[in-house]
């Protein structure tokens, strides 16, 4: 996968403009604030049409209604454009001119690593689970349909739990466990793969203790029908559904302790980095092309070993962009951030037959 080119209109603080992205690596250095994190958030959208901001208006620049980001991409040698427009609590998704669902557009193309990612080592269950349904969701469409029928049952049914609607039990729990059961088995099912090459991406990290990863379960497919009927007064009273696959928890064990609760902040990042190279394979193997890779922040917190690991998985994608507040070394490109703008800096001659990175400002 290649981002040809990302264009971005009243996007949060970047000035209307146009990048050309190389294949290999783009760094982009600058101060605190000057817009990198902005930038890579607008690729990941541009290239996915995903956010995991909780407003929409927060990526549309004050003062303005409305924010438009462009991705040019080239796939398996085809290329399409696809576009955001947002506005209003709503997301508009073209590709090629076509309006399209976020289903619709390619679910492998980028991976976005940074350092909040480390929330998903030290933060609740649910953070955890969001990263596995939401790399499931990719994997496959079905998942993704599945588990949206499944949260809007449980919200239903807590309603008619709320309600004390006993009688109408019976049909929300058949719904709730056909649904429920099918996001366990694939989670399971999925849980074999991600676990050995999380494994593999901690051993290359460095990192001495081994990492496993498995579920924790509030219920199994077998036991879920009785294990309702047994809650049933609990949640009654309660007005909320006791168990289920939208309970459990992604266990990540490093050594012989859960890291949530025993790992260093420097091990609950390396987990971190593990999960999301787990993540970028498991997409590449799926989709048979490796994504664009983001990287935030490759320097915050690291060590060396880890920032050479970073730099070694973006040098294994055809293209990645570093931000960072220096210089990443070995870039086929560099751009300066300053105050929501990147300048490229003119440094190696480009390779025969690369076009020449260029900013076009809009
Ligand atoms: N909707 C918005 N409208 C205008 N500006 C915004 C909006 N949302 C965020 N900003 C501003 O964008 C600026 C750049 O933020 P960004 O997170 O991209 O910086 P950064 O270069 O990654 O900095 P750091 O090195 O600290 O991580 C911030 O000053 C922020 O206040
Ligand atoms: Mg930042």
């Amino acid at each position: 996968m290649r981002l040809d080119s990302l264009s971005t209109l009243n996007y949060r603080n970047l000035a209307p403009c146009t990048l050309l992205f190389p294949a290999g690596v783009t760094g982009v250095f600058g101060e605190n604030g000057a817009g990198k994190t902005n930038l890579l958030e607008a690729a990941f959208l541009a290239l996915t049409g995903l956010t995991d901001v909780t407003r929409l208006e927060q990526l549309v620049q004050q003062g303005e209604t409305e924010a438009y980001v462009r991705a040019d991409l080239e796939s398996s040698g085809s290329l399409s454009v696809q576009e955001v427009g947002l506005g209003r609590g709503r997301r508009q998704l073209k590709v090629d001119g076509v309006r399209v669902r976020t289903g619709d557009l390619p679910r492998g193309s980028a991976v976005w690593i940074r350092p909040e990612d480390s929330e998903l080592v030290f933060g609740s269950p649910s953070g955890r689970r969001a990263f596995l349904d939401s790399l499931l969701s990719r994997l496959s469409a079905r998942y993704a349909e599945v588990l949206s029928r499944y949260e809007r049952t449980v919200s239903q049914r807590n309603a008619a739990l709320r309600g004390g609607e006993e009688w109408a039990m019976h049909v929300w729990d058949e719904s709730l466990v056909r649904l429920g059961t099918e996001i366990m088995t694939v989670r399971r099912r999925a849980l074999v793969r991600l676990n050995e090459l999380a494994a593999e991406a901690n051993a290359a990290l460095g990192s001495r203790k081994s990492l496993t990863l498995s579920l924790a379960e509030s219920t199994t497919p077998e036991a879920y029908a009785q294990d309702l009927a047994s809650r049933r007064a609990e949640e009654l009273a309660r007005g909320s559904t006791a168990t289920g696959p939208h309970r459990d928890d992604l266990v990540l064990t490093l050594g012989d302790f859960p890291a949530s609760e025993y790992a260093s902040r420097g091990e609950g990042r390396t987990v971190a980095l593990a999960l999301r190279r787990a993540e970028l394979e498991l997409l590449a193997e799926r989709f048979g092309e490796r994504p664009v890779l983001l990287i935030d922040d490759f320097s915050a917190e690291l060590d060396p070993g880890r920032r050479a690991f970073l730099l070694d998985l973006a040098a294994s994608v055809p293209q990645a962009i570093v931000t960072g507040t220096e210089r990443a070394p070995g870039a086929a490109l560099t751009l300066r951030a300053h105050g929501g703008r990147f300048t490229p800096e003119v440094t190696a001659e480009p390779l025969p037959g690369e076009p020449l990175a260029e900013e076009v400002r809009a």
